[in-house]
């Protein structure tokens, strides 16, 4: 009995009729430009623009990639392309808010959808840590070429000799406050800031390949293969944000052909744009003088392109700042769609009378992010969120072969290709990637999953709708 209620699932149909329900059913306006503008708009940030450096470099726990960072990029980005089909055949077959906690919800039962909406709060609220840290790196970097430099106390977290790193504080805060006011994501807003980003790769593209020196790639890895995958394991984190794609279904205007267009047409322009950054990078500067905190800004500068520098981290800083956005939404959303289920208390959803937001997840989720930023080193932080990242990516694989098995006369618009492979190889790719990170992040991984466990047993099992709702699904 106490099994079953682990693996109750949520039928497709109930969840298809949850979503369609007049009080929360969303307008279906977007197209498949839209959704990979929106996929651009939520994947290129801090790891593109920051994190490429503690790849190529290497910090205390793994060796760097040097410029073997362009393989890197491969390798997590055929992760990712294997994870997407897998996310496009459920997106396509289940198009409601919630992706991969909602699609293992119908699939694999109610304890592991907790444990990916669980880790789902590693993928899109730790990530705003990151995010946040990475746009206060690009924010000192565009200070300083004014002639203003903020103390490294004010700057840094405790772990690099600060107080505390109060810009990534204050951006974070400055995003609750907006959304708990109630901005609409609107897709010019989403247009032109992808426009902004794309802007000031191609400027570095093309200004930085005419300084590229084919000495600086030798030794192309100068710590062999441990290097390139542990590198991979940390720039997974820039290819994070298409599946956020994923949980627009709802608002798709016709979802069956445009979200997997929509999904890998933004995942592969992003991955010829890091792999082409990562070549002009490590050629233009040795890969030992590359920066940490706003390496592709900083290696035009030492190039000798000044102005060109300025131009690309403040392209950088304002595309930053749409990703933080699109992350906190996504994980209020996430928030939402778990309280709505009564996994999470249902207080969590509360929309604010005047406001019409739901102020109470909107506080929560940017005062903990605000904290965290202001004191977590960078790297971390981001292994923290690969690794749960990764850990749903999997989940998501999984689930496809599941369904197939037990719901195979579901109307699936998108197949994956080549079952059950691709789904295979992707679990495989992901829980390769995931052995490449530090000893330490999988201890944190381990009891971020024991408290999740003591949460759901605690709570959630005896608040689910499911438990209190007549004709249980077994
Ligand atoms: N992929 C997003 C970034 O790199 C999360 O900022």
């Amino acid at each position: 009995m106490a099994l079953s209620r682990l693996f109750r699932t949520k039928s497709v149909e109930q969840i298809l009729a949850d979503s369609d329900h007049p009080d929360h059913r969303l307008k279906k306006t977007l197209t498949a430009w839209d959704l990979t503008m929106l996929g651009i708009g939520a994947i290129i940030g801090t790891g593109i623009f920051v994190l490429i450096g503690t790849a190529i470099l290497g910090d205390v726990n793994r060796p760097g990639a040097g410029p073997g960072i362009i393989l890197s990029f491969v390798l997590s980005g055929i992760t990712c392309a294997l994870a997407a089909l897998c996310y496009a055949e459920f997106s396509t077959m289940i198009p409601a808010a919630g992706s991969a906690y909602t699609y293992s919800y119908a699939t694999l039962g109610e304890f592991l959808a907790w444990l990916t909406g669980w880790n789902l709060i590693l993928e899109y609220g730790v990530a705003c840590v990151v995010v946040a840290i990475g746009w206060s790196g690009y924010f000192n970097n565009i200070l300083k070429t004014i002639g203003i430099e903020l103390p490294l106390w004010a700057t840094q977290g405790p772990h690099a000799g600060g107080v505390a790193n109060f810009p990534a504080a204050i951006i974070v805060l400055l995003v609750t406050i907006i959304l708990v006011i109630g901005v609409k994501e609107s897709a010019q807003a989403t247009g032109l800031i992808v426009a902004v980003k794309l802007a000031a790769i191609l400027l570095f593209l093309a200004v930085g390949l005419s300084s590229v020196e084919p000495a600086n790639w030798t030794p192309f890895m100068p710590y062999g293969f441990e290097g390139v995958g542990a590198a991979a394991a940390i720039v997974f984190f820039a290819y994070i944000g298409f599946d956020a794609v994923s949980t627009t279904a709802e608002e798709a205007r016709n979802p069956q052909r445009d979200l997997p267009i929509g999904i890998i047409a933004s995942l592969a322009v992003c991955t010829v744009l890091y792999v082409a950054v990562a070549a002009v990078l490590t050629g233009m500067v040795p890969y030992t003088k590359i920066d940490i905190h706003a390496p592709v800004a900083e290696a035009m500068r030492m190039a000798g392109f000044k102005w060109g520098a300025a131009i690309v981290a403040a392209g950088a800083l304002a595309g930053i700042t749409s990703v933080l956005v699109v992350m906190m939404i996504g994980q209020i959303r996430i928030f939402f769609a778990m309280s709505r289920d009564r996994l999470l208390g249902p207080w969590i959803a509360k929309v604010h009378p005047r406001f019409g937001t739901p102020h109470r997840a909107t506080v929560l989720t940017g005062i903990s992010i605000a904290f965290m930023a202001a004191l977590v080193p960078i790297g971390e932080a981001a292994d923290m969120t690969n690794i749960g990242t990764l850990f749903a990516f999997t989940l998501v694989c999984g689930g496809v072969i599941v369904l197939r098995r037990t719901r195979p006369e579901l109307h699936r618009p998108f197949r994956v290709p080549f079952m059950p492979v691709i789904p295979i190889l992707g679990m495989a790719a992901c829980l390769g990637l995931m052995t490449f990170l530090p000893f330490v992040t999988w201890i944190r991984f381990v009891v971020w999953t024991i408290v999740g466990i003591t949460v759901y047993f605690g709570y959630s099992i005896k608040h689910s709708r499911l438990e209190n709702q007549a004709g249980v699904r077994q």
